[in-house]
């Protein structure tokens, strides 16, 4: 079957080790169920392991693409929940495993024509969704559901900022938060993805830094140094800052004092678990939610896709399809 592969890591070249190839289909181990991929979009986490950051090198090569949806053998469309791991190693949240894994850190993901995945992972596809848009979901939007309501026990009528709007995370964020009836403040740096963020449901957005028209309960921050000091300025005493990513560095300056003195929490957040993603799923269908793609490409034009994300400027996710 055809592949995107890591081959090599490289933090200044990173697209030199993505090499598109043929590899044997997979193998389906007991527990396991094989599903034919329709589509696949591309995170940050790709770049990542082809920069050499955060994946072990003696994992390579594997195929690569976290975020799949597809058909299993007997017709069920799904999509995978890409968290593999074992909720009682972490004493009853998968995400607390320490062995966990994300789909092509340790087991081939989905940019290919096949895929093999724990039972467990394999859910139901939202009807109101193409396989393009639920390609988009499970990392992002699990994500940004963990952050808003388990870590950040959001409730309607609470003030929420989310940082950097085009981001994956935060775009899902806005979406989910503007849906449960918090109002939502966004910044961007550009025109461009603020109006994504209205489109999305923001009550109103700010250029980066902006002050905002009042404090608020939560801030979902994914944008990291850049926005870190803004972040802790716009919580209201006793509020919560949701920390999934630092895309722009992960060192800003902490100001203890501002933490201590207002009270604020800092809670950190990663992935989800299998039941926050199948939340998630009724919730984008009970409220006719939709991600935003940028484009689609066809697997033999991935390197393009990753190119855009290294290029910036993007407005939503870029989905691989595979014919
Ligand atoms: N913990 C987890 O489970 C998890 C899951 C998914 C992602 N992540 C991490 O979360 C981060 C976000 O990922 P993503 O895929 O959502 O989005 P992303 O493409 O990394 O973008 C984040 C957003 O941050 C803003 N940004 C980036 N650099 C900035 C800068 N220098 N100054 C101000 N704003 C800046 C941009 O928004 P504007 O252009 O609109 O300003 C950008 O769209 C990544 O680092 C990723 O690895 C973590």
């Amino acid at each position: 079957m055809r592949a995107a592969v890591a081959i090599s890591q490289n933090p200044n070249d990173p697209l030199s080790g993505l090499l598109i190839k043929d590899v044997p289909e997979p193998r389906v181990e007991p527990g396991w169920v094989k599903v034919q991929v329709k589509a696949s979009s591309v995170n940050m986490h790709d770049l990542w392991t082809l920069r050499g950051v955060g994946h072990d090198p003696k994992n390579i090569p594997i195929i690569l693409g976290c975020d799949v949806s597809g058909v299993t053998d007997d017709g069920r469309e799904v999509i995978i929940h890409p968290v593999i791991a074992d909720a009682e190693a972490g004493e009853g949240d998968e995400t607390l495993d320490p062995n966990r894994a994300l789909l092509s850190e340790r087991h081939d993901g989905g940019f290919a024509e096949y895929i093999v995945v724990p039972e467990r992972c394999v859910l139901d596809k939202p009807s109101t969704l193409s396989f393009e848009e639920a390609a988009c979901l499970p990392v992002a939007w699990s994500t940004a559901y963990r952050m808003l309501f388990t870590q950040g026990q959001l409730r309607k009528g609470q003030k929420v900022l989310v940082q950097g709007a085009g981001g994956g995370v935060a775009s899902a964020a806005i979406s989910l938060a503007s849906a449960v009836g918090a109002t939502v403040y966004a910044t961007s740096r550009s025109v461009k993805n603020r109006e994504l963020a209205t489109a999305m449901g923001a009550a109103e957005v700010f250029e980066s830094g902006e002050r905002l028209p009042e404090r608020v309960d939560l801030v979902i921050e994914t944008v990291g140094e850049a926005t870190w000091a803004h972040s802790l300025r716009c919580l209201k005493p006793g509020g919560a800052i949701i920390i999934a990513g630092a895309t722009s560095g992960t060192n800003p300056e902490a100001d203890l004092g501002r933490i201590f003195y207002q009270q604020l929490r800092v809670i950190g957040s990663t992935g989800s678990t299998q039941e926050e993603t199948a939340a998630m799923l009724k919730f984008v269908e009970k409220h006719q939610l939709h991600p935003t793609i940028d484009r689609v490409l066809p697997l033999d034009r991935i390197h393009e896709g990753f190119q855009a994300m290294i290029d910036g400027g993007l407005s939503g996710k870029v989905v691989i399809t595979i014919p």
